[in-house]
């Protein structure tokens, strides 16, 4: 019996039964811009007993989740914890700790999430100069270079992953070039921690803020962040008090330092153990053969698709692994493909966010999504939803070119 036909039972023998089947999540499999799929044994670590926040338990395994996520973030920053809250707390946390009312700040805005880190300087009472591209490019250098000649700021923001386009904007060598004007360099590593190479201390980015919910495979509800050295000389040289009380690293951190365990908030403790079963699988794992799964697997998605004529978004040498954006082809209904997936294979893909929408499909590859069951499994289904709407091509040619990939690896 499946747990739908449990509920239904239950609910025709007793009329006490309130709303049930809200308790029971359809099956799906999830294949957008996040949440990804989650491994059994981190839901099963959500399930187990509930501490208390300072329980030596608990404080043990703060410790744990700790050095766990400075190796995925692959630095030595004593400052690096888990924020309670999704990624834009993450976001939120690094802007308003690290910029004070006044201070110049450069964003880089080629998509949805570039915008959204701009709206929060913002608020965070910054005098900012967005950068923008179209969405789907990415910055050079030199366009940093000159916005800082430009503006002189105390902070840089750019997104490494912008999940709204597949866009992988190069970070390699630009922490130099924005440390030699006195600046700090802020990264989201929302899409891409655990999925592709961002490497904190070798890339000598000062602060970077991710999400549980995508390339670590956890469900959404804690933000990893870490702040290296300069951005700790910021965080203490501060002479007003952050404008968040919920997110001052300064008490944040008094909670999670080993030294001091002062209260703060009442940390959500099962989303803790997720995050700590969920780090441990990254890490069995290893991080360059996790890189490389999601690379084949993208490999073998990309080319079962372009197989059958669709398009990617990105130019090649900057797409995601994990989060492919395609062009819908013309004449092929966007809301009608992705719910004929939803209903019948129960598979969920992303919509185009902002100017992508009606234009764009995202399909997400992270962490667990990240498999040749799941790819082939989906390259079938849109090859039946396509075909359903008079889109032509050769039937199984989509499924026979991922498969041609994944036999040669
Ligand atoms: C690049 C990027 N930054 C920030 C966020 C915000 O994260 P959340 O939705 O978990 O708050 C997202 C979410 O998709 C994202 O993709």
């Amino acid at each position: 019996m499946s747990p739908q036909d449990l509920v239904a039972a239950q609910r025709q023998h007793s009329s006490e039964y309130l709303i049930p089947e809200t308790a029971v999540p359809p099956a799906r499999l999830l294949m957008g811009p996040g949440p990804s799929e989650t491994h059994s044994s981190v839901l099963a670590a959500l399930a187990r007993p509930t501490v208390g926040h300072l329980d030596p338990f608990f404080l043990q395994l703060m410790n744990e989740v700790q050095q766990m996520l400075r190796q995925v973030f692959q630095t030595a920053n004593r400052l690096t914890l888990a924020v309670s809250g999704t990624g834009s707390a993450g976001m939120e946390t690094c802007l308003v700790n690290l910029i004070s009312p006044g201070d110049r700040v450069v964003v880089g805005v080629n998509g949805v999430f570039g915008g959204r880190m701009k709206e929060v300087a913002r608020r965070a009472g910054a005098d900012v100069l967005a950068i923008e591209r179209p969405f789907g490019e990415v910055f050079t250098l030199e366009e940093v270079e000159q916005a800082i000649k430009q503006h002189a700021p105390k902070l840089v923001g750019l997104v490494h992953a912008e999940t709204s386009t597949g866009a992988r904007q190069p970070l390699d060598g630009f922490s130099q070039m924005v440390h030699d004007a006195g600046a700090l360099l802020v990264v989201d590593c929302v899409t891409s921690l655990g999925g592709c190479e961002i490497p904190i201390d070798a890339w000598g980015i000062d602060a970077a803020y991710s999400g549980t919910q995508k390339c670590l495979s956890c469900p959404p509800g804690l933000a990893p962040v870490t702040f290296g050295a300069r951005a700790m000389e910021v965080l203490q040289s501060r002479r007003s008090s952050v404008q968040s009380w919920y997110l001052d690293m300064g008490l944040v951190s008094n909670y999670w330092a080993e030294s001091s365990r002062a209260y703060h908030h009442t940390a959500p403790i099962n989303m803790n153990y997720a995050l700590h079963e969920a780090l441990r699988i990254v890490l069995l794992e290893g991080l360059e053969r996790r890189f490389e799964r999601h690379d084949l697997n993208h490999r073998a998605l990309r080319s079962g698709l372009e197989a059958i004529g669709i398009e990617f978004v990105v130019q090649a040498e900057h797409r995601l692994p994990m989060l492919n954006a395609v062009k819908i082809p013309a004449g092929v209904d966007d809301g009608a493909f992705r719910s004929r997936l939803l209903r019948e294979f129960g598979i969920e893909i992303g919509a185009g966010l902002g100017p992508m929408k009606g234009v764009t499909w995202r399909i997400g590859l992270m962490g667990e999504t990240a498999r040749p069951k799941n790819v082939l499994l989906f390259l079938a289904a849109a090859e039946q939803a396509l075909a359903g709407q008079g889109y032509r091509f050769r039937p199984g040619t989509a499924v026979a070119a991922a498969n041609e990939v994944y036999l040669k690896s």
